[in-house]
């Protein structure tokens, strides 16, 4: 595992490369991962380096030590921009928004939140942005902003009624009761959660059934289901149509082709079951 900064001036985030993997690790353990306007700017470096880096092929993003990021840094992020001009105001928050769901919803390889600990308030936004989000069972999270009197902004509310079913969003907004990963899974605010001990394990697993498939293929998928859950039924039908012609005329691996000539000709593999076999992985 080849280990490095993106960019020399990031020193609030740590990337390791392993195997088409770019584990990008909030790094401030010592305040929980919180997410700082210093940060949010690296972190939009650090997504922009990693769009054109060929090192990574899925990204995942978790939190150095105990955290996967206690949210927004309540003295830089709130108290210090209080006094702050409206302009500044502004960017920082355009800088928190700008990678915490804009860019990384979509963000144009798979990407995988790996929940490894607490994971508070505007943790939720990143969480919910990414593809695929795994947790530890024994990882804590917390809508917590009721505890301290503002509501849940920075995106969390959109986030979590993305995702959670409504009963628990409503109930865990409201009391900002603290719940585990096994709870989190429940909600279907992740997809599932395993011992901490298991998971790094299990996220690579998910990541190399990802790094398997047509990373050209992949991208559509991911863009074209974001794009249709805001679209009617007519509008998809047409928009589904067109990127699906789109994305096989502009295939480089010609994946389709692939697929039926394996399946139909050779007989050499049952797509209800596996990839078909690639030659340039
Ligand atoms: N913003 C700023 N600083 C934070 C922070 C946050 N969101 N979360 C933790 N920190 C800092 C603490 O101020 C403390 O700093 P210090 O050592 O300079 O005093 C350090 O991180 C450790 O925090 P501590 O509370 O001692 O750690 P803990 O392990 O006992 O508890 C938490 C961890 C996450 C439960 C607790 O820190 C917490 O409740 N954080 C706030 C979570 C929150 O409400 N986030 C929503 C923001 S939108």
């Amino acid at each position: 595992m080849s280990s490095l900064t993106a960019d020399p001036s990031t020193e609030n985030v740590r990337i390791e490369f392993e195997d088409g993997i770019a584990w990008v690790i909030l790094n401030r353990p010592q305040k929980r991962n919180a997410m700082s306007p210093a940060l949010n700017r690296e972190m939009i470096g650090v997504l922009d380096a990693l769009e054109l880096d060929e090192r990574c092929k899925v990204l995942v993003l978790t939190g150095a030590g105990e955290s996967f990021s206690a949210g927004m840094d309540l003295k830089e992020y709130f108290r210090e921009t209080d006094q702050a001009s409206p302009i500044e105001v502004l960017r920082v928050r355009r800088d928190s928004m700008a990678w915490q769901w804009r860019r990384l919803m979509y963000f144009p390889k798979p990407t995988i939140a790996m929940v490894n600990g607490w994971c508070f308030g505007g943790a939720f936004t990143p969480l919910v942005a990414c593809d695929i989000a795994l947790a530890a069972d024994e990882a804590k999270f917390g809508l917590s902003e009721i505890n301290w009197g503002i509501i849940p902004a920075g995106n969390v509310m959109r986030a979590v009624a993305e995702k959670m079913n409504s009963s628990d969003a409503l109930y865990y907004l409201m009391t900002g009761d603290p719940f585990d990963g096994r709870k989190a899974a429940e909600t279907r605010l992740v997809l599932e959660s395993v011992p901490l001990a298991e998971l790094r394990e299990r996220t690579r697993a998910v990541a190399r059934k990802l790094l398997d498939k047509n990373p050209h293929v992949l991208r559509a998928v991911k863009l074209a289901y974001r794009r249709v859950k805001e679209m009617n039924w007519d509008v998809a039908e047409d928009y589904l149509y067109a990127k699906a012609g789109d994305t096989y005329a502009s295939d480089p691996e010609r994946g389709r082709a692939k697929g039926m000539d394996q399946f139909l000709d050779k007989k050499s593999f049952r797509p209800g079951l596996e990839n078909y076999q690639r030659e340039d992985k």
